[in-house]
């Protein structure tokens, strides 16, 4: 096993051996969600900071939540159901609360022996689309409800049509979509769409381009921790920007789940229920929507244009 992660796109290194510490660190802080995908590249260290904190007797395994998704290469039902059992296996457990569609893509298999996580190109470094219909990978999704390998499956990256139609057949509905959302993307219409779906929300990248700057991404685009709006609503409540960008969305009903490497801002970004944002605040948020997409995998090839 290696001991840095490579980043995708920009090749940067980040040590392994981290994760474990500030999964540990994260659950004895408080946090009870654990937010982790295949494609992180992270499992077995996720599970190793987990498992420190079940030994420790800080947390029991039925405390915490750990959501997991399954990667565009493994959309065949059969290839499906072996890797969330392997990937169980890398965490240490049994069974994830949430399994998730990572994208509304299937790209051809790639043999983990060989690459793990694979990314998004086949071993030639070139992306290869498949025709796995999502019908089939759902079918593969809900058996892995039935045997309790999944206690809720869902999908993240989805849009509406494609949603509508998995509703059309799903025998399980989905219970989460995760999606990109922030006051550059606010994602309205989705998130009224899921709300007469019955399904939750969880929304991803809350503060903006932030996490896009370590992977030299985005770099141009006005961060919005730092975007007048934002700082001024902070001063007011002697908060942060962070911690305001992730008000705006809990108090609409979403579910958040900010990363962060530092403890500090780990337990910054906890703080987040003892106070309220006015209606005016809300709506000074939300009137920064410019549609602006950060993770759009067309950038990467034009076939892979989920929101196009
Ligand atoms: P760091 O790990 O150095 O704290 P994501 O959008 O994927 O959840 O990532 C959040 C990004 O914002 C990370 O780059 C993280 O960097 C940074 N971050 C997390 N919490 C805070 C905070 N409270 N204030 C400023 N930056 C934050």
């Amino acid at each position: 096993m290696a001991t840095t992660i490579t980043l995708k796109r920009t090749g940067d290194k980040v040590p392994r051996s981290e994760c474990a510490e500030i999964v540990y660190k994260a659950l004895k802080a408080g946090y009870r969600l654990l937010d982790g995908a295949g494609d992180y590249g992270n499992e077995i260290e996720a599970g190793e900071g987990l498992a420190r904190a079940i030994k420790e007797g800080i947390v029991k395994r039925e405390d915490v939540f750990i959501t997991s998704k399954l990667w565009n290469t493994f959309h065949e039902k059969q290839r499906a159901k072996d890797i969330a059992r392997h990937q169980l296996e890398l965490w240490g457990i049994d069974y994830f609360d949430l399994y998730l569609i990572h994208f509304p893509i299937s790209l051809e298999y790639v043999e983990p022996s060989a690459k793990y996580p694979p990314e998004w190109w086949g071993l030639d470094g070139a992306p290869h689309p498949t025709k796995v219909p999502i019908q089939e990978t759902w079918t593969a999704m809900e058996e892995l409800a039935d045997e309790g390998i999944a206690k809720n499956i869902g999908v993240s990256n989805f849009q509406g049509s494609i949603l509508i139609d998995l509703f059309r057949y799903a025998r399980i509905e989905p219970q989460v979509l995760q999606v990109e959302l922030h006051p550059y993307l606010t994602q309205e219409s989705l998130v009224a769409l899921s709300k007469t779906l019955g399904i939750a929300v969880t929304a991803y990248s809350s503060l903006g381009p932030q996490s896009w700057l370590e992977l030299g991404m985005h770099t141009k685009t006005p961060g919005l921790l730092t975007h007048d709006t934002v700082t001024s609503i902070a001063k007011t409540h002697s908060r942060s920007s962070a911690q305001i960008l992730l008000r705006w969305a809990v108090q609409q009903g979403l579910a958040v789940i900010p990363k962060s490497s530092n403890h500090d801002r780990l337990l910054q970004n906890l703080q987040v229920t003892d106070f309220s944002l006015s209606e005016e605040e809300t709506k000074a948020l939300s009137a920064l929507n410019i549609n602006y997409r950060l993770n759009d995998p067309q950038t990467i090839h034009p076939a892979l244009g989920i929101f196009a």
